[in-house]
């Protein structure tokens, strides 16, 4: 995957396709998607209810004959054909008018750290789908690592760590180029998914998907650090009566539960550091870490990936927006020409 800044300037949109949310930029426009990556479907019809936002709301809330469904799974589209009506949908009738002014329709778009050649086509053909006539793809570890500023074109390593719902892809970049990378398949949904599972086996409580944020909440200000406050009240459904209950739950065996889809992050940090040059790994005990993605939001994440590693830990500006942020920088040609040629390892 080796892609020319030259070419990502002829570009005249580029699309974030996560899992948990997709993102468009338009050249000139900026950013004018940032939605769940979610579709509501009549499966009576096979017409599309609803798009986005409105889409996850109504997320386990249908009746039977509406679908709510999720064209991009674990970082790759795999619904392509209901990802492009989401995509039409999510862009509305005045911006695909304004992109199909351009004959030749160029589109951008970042994939995963180590994506296959099947997921790199699904990407691409989802954008075919959509007019493009020329899809460039770029490392998702590029386009964050420009997203929030990181000078990636200088001879001095970054570590960048891209906190996204299905995964979390760790790199070490110096000179515009990936030295070592990591891809780590687990994200936000992993943490929300140990916050379910303990519920359940603890207190025997269904939690609504709309009720784990409210639970990190809890943990924040001291966050997965052992000091916040002890127990917080928390709504769901009983497992076996199937009524309302709320119960009482100890932020510490929350803070546990996280702990172990991190500790997975954590080993692939280290192996990220073992595989790295040393004069590069003694730039990074000053550079410290930068994590972007919607779950480096997590509250305490950096608290506990400072005391971990030792390395000084920043959160970018807007985390979640970086990646789509980056390639509009590329788009836009706000990107020095110096050295970040090729893009991608
Ligand atoms: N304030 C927050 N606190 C904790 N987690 C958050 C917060 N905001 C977003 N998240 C989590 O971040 C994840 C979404 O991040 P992001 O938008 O980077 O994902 P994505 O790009 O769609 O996923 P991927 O890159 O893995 O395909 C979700 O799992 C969400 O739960
Ligand atoms: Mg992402």
């Amino acid at each position: 995957m080796t892609v020319s800044l030259e070419q990502l300037r002829r570009c005249h949109f580029a699309v974030d396709l996560g899992a948990a949310r997709t993102r468009v930029y338009v050249k000139g426009a900026g950013l004018i998607v940032d939605q769940p990556s979610v579709a509501a479907v009549n499966t009576r019809s096979g017409a599309l209810i609803a798009v986005g936002d409105f889409a996850e709301q109504m997320t386990g809330r249908t009746p039977g004959y509406i679908r709510v469904v999720r064209p991009i799974s674990g970082g790759t589209v795999v619904d392509i054909e209901m990802a492009q009506r989401m995509l039409r949908q999510l862009l509305g009738d005045k911006t695909r008018r304004q992109l199909r002014r351009n004959l030749r329709l160029r589109a951008a778009a970042c994939t995963p750290h180590d994506a296959d050649p099947l997921a790199q086509r699904a990407t691409i053909e989802t954008l075919v789908g959509l007019g493009a006539r020329r899809v460039e793809l770029v490392d998702t570890l590029i386009a964050a690592a420009v997203g929030c500023g990181l000078p990636v074109e200088r001879p001095e390593a970054s570590m960048i760590m891209v906190c996204g719902a299905a995964a979390t892809q760790v790199a070490v970049l110096s000179l515009g180029s990936i030295v070592t990378a990591e891809r780590i398949p687990v994200g936000g949904e992993a943490v929300d998914h140990a916050i379910v599972q303990l519920l359940r086996h603890d207190h025997e409580l269904m939690l609504p998907s709309q009720s784990v944020r409210p639970l990190q909440l809890a943990l924040s200000g001291n966050g997965l650090t052992p000091q916040g406050p002890e127990t917080t009240e928390i709504h769901g459904r009983d497992v076996a009566t199937g009524l309302a209950r709320s119960v009482r739950v100890d932020t510490a065996t929350v803070r546990e539960a996280i702990q172990t889809p991190l500790t997975a992050v954590l080993d692939g940090i280290g192996k990220v550091l073992r595989d790295c040059p040393p004069d590069l790994v003694a730039d990074l005990a000053d550079r410290g870490i930068t994590m972007v993605g919607g779950s480096a939001l997590l509250p305490g994440f950096d608290q506990m990936l400072r005391e971990a590693t030792g390395m000084p830990v920043h959160i970018a500006d807007r985390p979640d927006i970086c990646a789509a942020e980056g390639l509009g920088a590329m788009l836009e040609g706000r990107v020095e020409p110096l050295v970040l040629n090729p893009l991608a390892a």
